[in-house]
């Protein structure tokens, strides 16, 4: 009866079993994409998404890009105040939320709900392969004062989302870093602790056709 019963649920699972599992991201590029003063010069935001998903090595180079580890101390491809690296980046993708592991360059299951409708409150948000939702944990931010903290993770935040706008560019991809939703509600269907809050988020796909 028991095994029955897990089979029942598994029948009934929203997703496929595969994809709720830690993923390893492939190791990033590091290296070529587009000149640096080209990519600033294409760099702009888009809001016209196809809902073509995105292949995983370029989702890989595209996390390495926005904060990947690109030193031997762990130190990343964007700062942050005093190096708390205290925003964490969430995938809200089809077939379900992840977290980016930078260390191991690692996506982390999370949830098997496809969150991207919720990540935003414009129309293109839903329907895009991926939305990036960036949550500082100010668990990290312990020694810095209250009110110093939501600017500091902000700025943080603002670094990462332009890494990911010139990569973008880069790879002639289509991006918008959005502050236009609702973070509490957000944040409470991330099941996220009180002491992490949604700052923004940014969707990312191709363009559509
Ligand atoms: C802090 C911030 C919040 C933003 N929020 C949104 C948003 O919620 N929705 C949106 O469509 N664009 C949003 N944007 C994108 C801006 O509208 C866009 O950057 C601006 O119009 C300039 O266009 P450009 O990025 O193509 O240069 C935001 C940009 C920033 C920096």
């Amino acid at each position: 009866m028991a095994v029955f019963a897990l089979v029942l649920a598994a029948c009934l699972a929203p997703f496929p079993a595969s994809a709720q599992k830690d993923i390893d991201l492939p190791k990033p590029t590091m290296e070529g994409g587009m000149p640096l003063f080209q990519a600033l010069k294409a760099r702009q935001s888009g809001r016209e998404f196809s809902t073509e998903k995105l292949p995983l090595p370029l989702l890989s180079n595209l996390l390495w890009s926005a904060w990947g580890v690109n030193r031997p101390d762990g130190r990343r491809t964007a700062p942050s105040a005093s190096n708390r690296q205290e925003v964490d980046v969430y995938l809200a993708m089809a077939d379900g939320l992840y977290l980016f592991e930078p260390g191991p360059h690692r996506l982390k299951f999370v949830l098997a709900s496809d969150m991207r409708a919720r990540a935003g409150t414009q129309a293109f948000v839903g329907e895009a392969p991926l939305n990036l939702i960036y949550v500082a944990d100010y668990a990290k931010m312990a020694t810095a004062k209250p009110e110093d903290r939501p600017v500091w993770a902000a700025a943080d935040t603002g670094f990462i989302g332009q890494n990911v706008y010139l990569f973008c560019a880069s790879e002639g991809l289509v991006s918008v870093f959005r502050a236009l939703l609702d973070r509490d509600a957000l944040g409470k269907a991330m099941n996220l602790r009180p002491d992490q809050h949604v700052t923004f988020a940014q969707t990312v796909g191709y363009p559509r056709k």
